[in-house]
């Protein structure tokens, strides 16, 4: 098995890598605007939604565990703010400071206490109006290509030395506690991003408290 460190900075150092977008984003174009608060970039890799973003006049804050990945975000918007740290060991914001916290494909490398972990500090630093806006691998991914699993939990998988967590609308609810956010979209299709197609879900969640 490898570090998420050692395989994201390998892979980010293949050469002529350049940040491509969809334009998922769009939907959320109320919440994204220069005046709308702080926004985080969560595993951003080289940027491809920073990128999106700073096509609107937005600086989101890059943050990785890849410095490749942020050194190749910062050779295209020099002027973006990169944060490197690793997500499970706690997010460096302050409580109630974050408007739209991004985070595309970058949850589901993590056993499930973990995730939780990682979803509770995501929470903690959301605004009370803020938003989460995220996409995770989905089951249907592996279920059509027939992968056998030689994991430790159902829905976590080892491909290529790191695990990967896949997800339903089950996974989705044990781990986005209802009493602590209120799901406003969620959807499944499929991304040709990449080589391969990926099916993946995209959800937008607003935390709760409770008085
Ligand atoms: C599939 S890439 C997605 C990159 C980008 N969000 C996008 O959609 O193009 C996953 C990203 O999550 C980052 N990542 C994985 N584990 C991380 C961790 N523990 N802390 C911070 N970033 C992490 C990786 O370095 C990588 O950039």
């Amino acid at each position: 098995m490898k570090t998420l460190k050692q395989y994201w900075n390998e892979s980010f150092s293949r050469p002529n890598l350049m940040p491509v977008f969809d334009n998922w984003l769009d939907k959320y174009d109320e919440y994204l605007n220069k005046d709308s608060g702080r926004i985080v970039d969560l595993g951003c890799g080289i940027g491809n939604n920073a990128l999106y973003l700073f096509e609107k006049g937005i600086l989101a804050e890059a943050c990785d565990i890849s410095e490749e990945a942020l050194k190749k975000l910062t050779e295209i918007i020099p002027k973006i703010n990169t944060i490197c740290f690793d997500m499970t060991e706690g997010l460096p914001f302050e409580n109630d400071s974050i408007r739209v916290l991004i985070a595309d494909l970058s949850l589901h490398y993590f056993d499930e206490d973990t995730t939780f972990k990682v979803i509770s500090e995501i929470h903690r630093v959301l605004r009370l109006d803020g938003l989460l806006l995220c996409r995770l691998n989905s089951i249907n991914e592996i279920i059509n290509k027939g992968k056998v699993s030689k994991s430790k939990e159902r829905y976590l998988l080892e491909n290529e030395g790191i695990y990967r967590r896949f997800f339903d609308r089950h996974e989705i609810n044990h781990f986005f506690n209802e009493n602590i956010w209120t799901l406003i979209h969620a959807e499944e299709y499929e991304l040709d991003r990449y080589k391969n197609k990926k099916i993946l879900w995209e959800i937008a969640m607003k935390p709760r408290y409770i008085v």
